[in-house]
């Protein structure tokens, strides 16, 4: 049976970048969070400054269940780059609207302006609606994937070979040099998704597997699932997990807050957020994938954040972090309500808890 490795590493933090309005939440409930540049190259520096290590940028073509306004993710990581010295920023990719040509130029080029900085996120798609308003072919799930993985290699190809050649069913390249390459060290390839098919994907070719939230226990279950499948491949990857993050002073305040968001859910978005992404759950062979089995309380939150249940006081949410470390997890994808004033609180209250406990575990596994 395959066991969970625990990541000897201190956990990473990212955070979601609001780059898209209305927030992380679907809901009519007050967010102190705006989508525009300048309060997320503010907001770069307060969770650069707070100890997160990554940012991460979506990509919306279209206004669907509240996203009324969305920047495009490659030219917003930039700025935030600009606007930041330590953070990394991982940019979705769309395969589809992107090819892997124009996004290793794009991603080379910014790597040459930012030390390496920046990362991508290699996203499938969920939405349908989204590619039929910009004219694109809507492929079944597993063929989304196979396109997906032939973008990571030839993302990696392009930027590690010279005279690339590759022969796929939806890229080719021919002796094809890239010059210049990424900067320093070759830039992150995250991806999002939770299928078998993405699960799949993980263990074969990305150096990240981002998944929505979800206990512990279920957390397992999938990090087992693809590092045994990777080891067979002689391949390692890392979990990323999404939380979304309701850090006060008191249990009970944060619990209140968790209701209003809910009591106050924008029930027509939230259906039909839900009818969206079920379906493309669904739409996988073994019918599982994200959001399969989310209520419409989880659907509330985009990525089934509030699962992952770090909801609570500082100690509370730390312990529930170190266990999902203990289960495999190497980096906690986070959301807030109030982004600024939420990452400044938890970069002062719950990251120092949680270097604690890692050191605290570090020192009683070295005495055993
Ligand atoms: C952390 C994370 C970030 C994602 N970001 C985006 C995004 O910016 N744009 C997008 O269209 N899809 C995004 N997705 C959706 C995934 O690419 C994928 O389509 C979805 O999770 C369904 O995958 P599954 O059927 O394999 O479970 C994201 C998913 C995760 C887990």
């Amino acid at each position: 049976m395959a066991v969970a490795t625990i990541a000897p590493e201190p956990i990473r933090f990212a955070y979601w970048v609001p780059n898209v309005s209305g927030g992380l939440v679907i809901s009519k409930i007050e967010q102190r969070t705006s989508w525009d540049a300048a309060y997320n190259r503010r907001l770069a520096q307060i969770a650069e400054e707070a100890g997160f290590d990554y940012a991460l940028t979506q990509i919306r073509f279209t206004a669907g269940y509240g996203a009324e306004y969305q920047h495009e993710s490659v030219a917003f990581s930039h700025a935030l780059l600009a606007a930041t010295s330590r953070l990394k920023v991982i940019a979705a990719i769309l395969p589809g609207p992107w090819n892997p040509t124009l996004a290793a130029k794009q991603v080379a080029t910014i790597s040459q302006l930012t030390e390496g900085r920046i990362a991508v996120n290699i996203v499938s798609g969920w939405f349908s609606g989204e590619f039929r308003a910009i004219g694109e072919p809507w492929l079944d799930h597993d063929e989304r994937y196979r396109r997906s993985e032939e973008f990571i290699r030839s993302l990696r190809g392009i930027w590690t070979q010279d005279n690339f050649t590759f022969r796929g069913d939806f890229y080719r390249y021919t002796n094809y040099t890239l010059k210049p390459k990424p900067a320093q060290s070759l830039p992150e390839i995250f991806q999002g998704g939770s299928s078998r098919a993405a699960r799949d994907m993980a263990a074969r070719v990305s150096d990240w597997y981002f998944t929505n939230g979800n206990t512990p226990e279920n957390i397992r279950t999938q990090v087992d699932d693809i590092r045994a499948k990777a080891r067979e491949n002689g391949h390692s990857v890392k979990i990323g997990v999404n939380a979304f993050v309701i850090a006060r002073d008191t249990e009970e305040e944060a619990r209140a807050v968790l209701q209003q968001i809910i009591d106050q859910a924008d029930p027509e978005a939230v259906k039909a957020f839900g009818h969206e992404v079920k379906n493309a759950g669904k739409a996988s062979p073994e019918g599982e994938g994200n959001w399969a089995t989310s209520s419409f309380e989880d659907l509330v939150q985009y990525n089934d954040g509030f699962k992952t249940n770090l909801i609570g006081t500082p100690d509370q949410i730390a312990e529930r972090i170190v266990a999902l470390k203990d289960v495999g997890v190497d980096l906690a994808l986070l959301g807030f309500l109030h982004f600024q004033e939420e990452v400044k609180y938890f970069g002062e209250r719950v990251i120092p808890r949680v270097r604690a406990l890692e050191a605290a575990r570090e020192r009683r596994a070295e005495a055993a």
